[in-house]
């Protein structure tokens, strides 16, 4: 698949079949994002790829909990500043109305927004994931090492006829994550990724992006 191509097919799917993944097209795509860039060639990313029964435990324990309204597990790291500025929070805010909107969703109806919410957990249906790992030592370089990664990852699993979704709502419910993957002590969940082959009947609005001339300044002769 051309690279164009793959950029622009990936998206965050939240909605999937349950066709198996092979772990031979995981191994493969996996092999091939080991050549992702790092700084210094550290490669800091530790990577978990969890599927059959021990993935219908992770989901079962992780909404169960969620569903219960249990509190969330102590943050190992900051998700979004408080007050998150200008322009992010107008981004973030456009992307929550789109999400829920191509669900019918309203802006106040707070429990349909749960429910939607809580398909994080269950991987919205896909019959893989993988959870991505960071050593607590390491700092910010590492952890943007780590985003490189995964979206090779996410690149070459849409060459693959698969999709994806990044989850930092897995790292809101680590304890339970790592009570199933039994991680050393030293790793700290940055977040998970489900993939699997999209359920094309699930709704949604392509997400936009910020003209070209908000984000990139071009300094030239
Ligand atoms: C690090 C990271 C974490 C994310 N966490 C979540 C998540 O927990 N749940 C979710 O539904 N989407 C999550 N997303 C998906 C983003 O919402 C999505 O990438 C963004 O809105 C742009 O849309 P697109 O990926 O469909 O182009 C995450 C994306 C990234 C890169």
């Amino acid at each position: 698949m051309d690279v164009y191509k793959a950029v622009a097919s990936r998206r965050a799917v939240r909605g999937f079949t349950d066709q198996p993944v092979s772990r031979e097209v995981i191994e493969r795509v996996l092999a091939a994002a080991a050549w992702s860039p790092s700084g210094s060639n550290v490669q800091p990313w530790n990577i978990y790829v969890v599927t059959g029964s021990p993935l219908a435990e992770l989901k079962k324990l992780a909404t169960e909990r969620v569903a219960a309204g249990d509190a969330w597990d102590d943050e190992e790291f900051v998700m979004y500043p408080p007050n998150l500025k200008s322009p992010y929070d107008e981004r973030r805010a456009a992307f929550g109305r789109d999400r829920y909107s191509a669900l019918g969703i309203t802006r106040d109806d707070w429990e349909a927004r749960q429910r939607a919410a809580i398909a994080n957990w269950d991987c919205f249906g896909a019959p893989a994931a993988l959870f991505c790992y960071l050593d607590r030592d390491l700092g910010p370089a590492q952890w943007a090492d780590a985003g490189m990664y995964l979206q090779t990852v996410m690149l070459l699993l849409r060459a693959e006829g698969l999709h994806s979704c990044p989850q930092m709502a897995w790292a809101k419910v680590h304890e339970t994550v790592d009570q199933v993957l039994s991680p050393p002590d030293d790793l700290v969940l940055y977040c998970g990724m489900s993939i699997g082959y999209e359920d094309e009947t699930v709704p949604y609005i392509r997400t936009g992006r910020a003209p070209l001339d908000e984000t990139v300044t071009f300094v030239d002769g």
